[in-house]
């Protein structure tokens, strides 16, 4: 009963692309993360601090941020993956290639997948922006208990019908973050997560990515 509750917010929820402007209503997005923070924590730490923008915190955000690319390089507190060889590689090429295939991007048209890119420094339309940090002092350990509370936070909007997506993209720019929010040098700012109501006919949405089966994750002992 309660896992084929949960096998369905696991199957419905993906990373949207593509949001209405429609706001979520405050008191929803408390429930979504109160419901987020009842994930497990080394020690109970519970090491997420969150800024939500709405309204025009979000637009001038978005702006902010677009700005910064423009003119600045990135430069993410946690660093980003050094690279992606063998399965890894193939499952980032599909997933992208499925993203682009919506959007009717050829392979190779290199200036409208950059300009796909550049989507995510417009919150993909989102009209609410989440920035995640954790305190640097818990190192790799508080990044991974936050990274069960970007999960639950997907599945929790989810339930009320708000799509989500995690994005690395905006921490890119960290420094620019740690000014812009005021999070001090004391955190790291690890992850964005934009939410909002789904715009559920724009073909960045119509693509569902694909999982490996358990036998490929699995290694048995007894
Ligand atoms: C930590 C993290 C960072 C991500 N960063 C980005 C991002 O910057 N831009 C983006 O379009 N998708 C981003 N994603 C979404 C992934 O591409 C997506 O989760 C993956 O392809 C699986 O697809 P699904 O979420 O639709 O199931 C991120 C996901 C995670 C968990």
């Amino acid at each position: 009963m309660h896992l084929n509750a949960l096998t369905t917010l696991l199957t419905e929820r993906h990373s949207c692309r593509a949001f209405l402007a429609r706001p979520v209503p405050r008191e929803q997005i408390e429930q979504i993360v109160a419901s987020a923070t009842r994930v497990p924590s080394w020690c109970n730490a519970q090491p997420w601090q969150v800024v939500i923008t709405s309204g025009t915190e979000t637009d001038q955000f978005r702006d902010a941020l677009q700005n910064e690319v423009e003119t600045s390089a990135p430069a993410p507190d946690l660093p980003f993956p050094s690279g992606y060889s063998g399965v890894y590689k193939d499952r980032r090429r599909t997933c992208g290639w499925a993203l682009y295939k919506a959007l009717g991007i050829e392979k190779g048209d290199r200036t409208a997948s950059a300009r796909q890119m550049l989507e995510n420094y417009a919150l993909f339309g989102a009209p609410h922006c989440a920035i995640i940090s954790s305190p640097a002092e818990l190192g790799p350990y508080g990044a991974m208990d936050c990274g069960g509370f970007v999960t639950a936070f997907a599945l929790a909007a989810q339930a009320l019908g708000v799509a989500s997506i995690p994005q690395a993209a905006v921490v890119a720019y960290g420094p620019f973050l740690h000014r812009y929010f005021a999070i001090s040098d004391d955190h790291l700012i690890l992850c964005a997560i934009s939410f909002g109501y789904p715009d559920k006919d724009h073909p960045a949405n119509s693509f569902r990515t694909e999982r490996a089966p358990p036998d490929d994750v699995i290694d048995w002992r007894g």
